[in-house]
């Protein structure tokens, strides 16, 4: 997927990933600049990175040392290309060592702010001022510059802060100029691109949706395409988009797998019938996942019986509509990293339980048209496409929904008890301006009973958990600091509404440890 040909589709910046956690930001960051942007490991071969037409190479920091023996390096000589190169942390240490300069492992890690002094006459910091904050986090430093390389910016702590040469454009920072807390991060990046790089601000939403279209038509020609839609914001985009191309060689397929939210099913119909030109395919299936659910309280198995559900489901619909032969799906860039391997932390696959997706070896051709985005890319193609807003900042919902919100058997009863716990909370953060505040949030219903007071009754109900997360990416995550007041408003809801329920609790643990789902 990523190392498809872009030779047709204009310049990129490449940024070597070296394992750094902020190497998605920086690759954002080039984005936001309407610039566009593609991560490739360090062992990437010359013609896969020329493939890329890069007008710029960006060296990522990471967690090793150049120091140590083994350390990542670059398996192309990167530099026979003649465009610029910027190395961040790790990427200024590695280009210091190739060009010959000391570099030394630090007794200490330098991590924090430090108000580097900028020197005058270089493009790199134009237009920022002579004193900046930025934001360190290092082991290794340089010790000189190397050969042709003069300092450009430093403080007592890191004398080379920056590094240039000029005369073959090649760049290191000490800091990194992607992450927030470095002030004027967002300058030096945009004078790298525009100024150094000489990047035309041309990538965005509009640029994108033309030429994925003209590349969708040009590989299906008149095949037809099949895809599964579930109301969710990624692969509703993938179908509009595939849509627009497309038309009637799409079929798009809704399954109905009885997990879903309250009046889930008609809206995510009504909303995917008013988008799409093809016609939606759109089958209740789910007395199949419930029958198949009955009497199972294992989470792992449940979660196997959905997907094992899913995917029959999927096959009988392909076949009664077939044949088929490209399936388009909703994979996002982020998917895509992860699933290669590199080095450092990024390495760590997510560990993410795909339930509700497909597998790969379902015999189609993949089309996946957003596989170089990110999620908030996603939305802005989204609604460069027509989609609501109401649709394109829907939270995430798992595959085997509101089955992993039922711990324990997932019994109907219960499932109507949650959808309406659930939608008195989600419409209260809607209503109270929280719910594009959060990553996610929602309920779980507890397969425990406790005692209660209703009126002069003594009650004895189930108990409803209430979770709302921050996040970026879904991978940590930190409880939601919703206000006591909302809870308390939100609790009184709930018990006075949903008979069934007489406690109400709020969960107030992290990812780590915990996961955002219950199960
Ligand atoms: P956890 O619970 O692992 O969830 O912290 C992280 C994110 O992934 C979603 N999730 C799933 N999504 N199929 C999906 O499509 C699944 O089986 C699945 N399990 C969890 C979860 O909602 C959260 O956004």
């Amino acid at each position: 997927m990523i190392e498809r040909n872009l030779k047709d589709e204009g310049e990129s910046v490449v940024i070597l990933d070296f394992g750094s956690q902020y190497t998605q930001l920086i690759a954002r960051r080039i984005r936001a600049e309407k610039v566009f942007s593609v991560i490739m490991p360090p062992s990437s071969k010359l013609d896969e990175i020329k493939n890329e037409k890069p007008i710029g190479i960006i060296l990522s920091g990471g967690p090793s040392s150049v120091t140590a023996e083994g350390s990542p390096e670059l398996a192309a000589d990167i530099f026979s290309l003649g465009v610029p190169v910027l190395g961040i942390c790790y990427g200024m240490q590695l280009i210091s060592k190739m060009k010959g300069a000391e570099v030394e492992r630090a007794d200490h890690r330098e991590y924090g702010h430090t108000v580097v002094e900028v020197q005058t006459g270089n493009e790199l910091f134009v237009d920022t001022p002579h004193s900046q904050r930025v934001w360190m986090s290092h082991g290794d430093r340089v010790i000189t510059p190397p050969d042709g390389f003069r300092v450009i910016a430093g403080s007592e702590s890191s004398p080379l802060a920056a590094i240039a040469d000029e005369k073959n454009r090649i760049y290191g920072l000490q800091f990194h100029p992607e992450v927030f807390h470095t002030v004027y991060g967002t300058d030096i990046i945009k004078n790298f691109l525009l100024r150094i790089c000489g990047a035309e601000p041309t990538w965005g939403s509009q640029s994108f949706v033309e030429r994925e279209v003209e590349k969708i038509r040009e590989r299906v020609k008149s095949s037809r395409v099949l895809c599964a839609v579930s109301g969710g914001v990624d692969s509703s985009v993938m179908a509009c988009l595939v849509d627009r191309a497309i038309g009637s060689q799409l079929v798009p397929v809704f399954v109905d797998n009885g997990l879903l939210r309250l009046n889930e099913v008609d809206e995510v119909k009504k909303i995917l019938s008013e988008h799409l030109s093809a016609e939606l395919v759109f089958v209740d299936a789910s007395e199949q996942f419930l029958k198949g659910l009955e009497g199972v309280t294992d989470s792992e198995e449940k979660r196997k019986i959905i997907g094992s559900c899913f995917i029959d489901v999927f096959r009988e619909q392909s076949e009664k509509f077939g044949p088929f032969e490209f399936l388009a799906q909703g994979t996002l860039y982020p998917d895509v990293i992860e699933s290669r391997s590199t080095v450092g932390p990024s390495a760590m696959i997510k560990s993410h339980h795909n339930v509700g997706g497909l597998p790969e070896n379902l015999g189609f051709e993949l089309i996946e048209p957003l596989d170089l985005l990110f999620k908030d890319e996603v939305r802005e193609v989204g609604a460069f496409l027509g989609l609501s807003d109401h649709t394109i900042d829907r939270h995430p919902f798992p595959g085997p929904g509101l089955a992993v919100r039922l711990p324990g058997e997932v019994k109907r009863e219960d499932l109507e008890l949650l959808r309406q716990v659930d939608r008195i909370f989600i419409d209260a953060l809607r209503r109270d301006g929280f719910y594009g505040e959060v990553w996610q949030a929602f309920a779980v219903l507890l397969p425990v009973k406790s005692v209660g007071v209703m009126g002069d009754e003594r009650t004895y109900q189930r108990t409803a958990v209430l979770r709302a997360v921050t996040s970026t990416d879904g991978m940590t995550a930190d409880w939601a600091k919703l206000p006591y007041e909302f809870l308390q408003t939100v609790s009184n809801e709930i018990i006075n509404k949903v008979d069934g329920v007489n406690r109400v609790a709020y969960d107030i643990s992290s990812k780590p440890p915990s996961t955002i789902e219950w199960e």
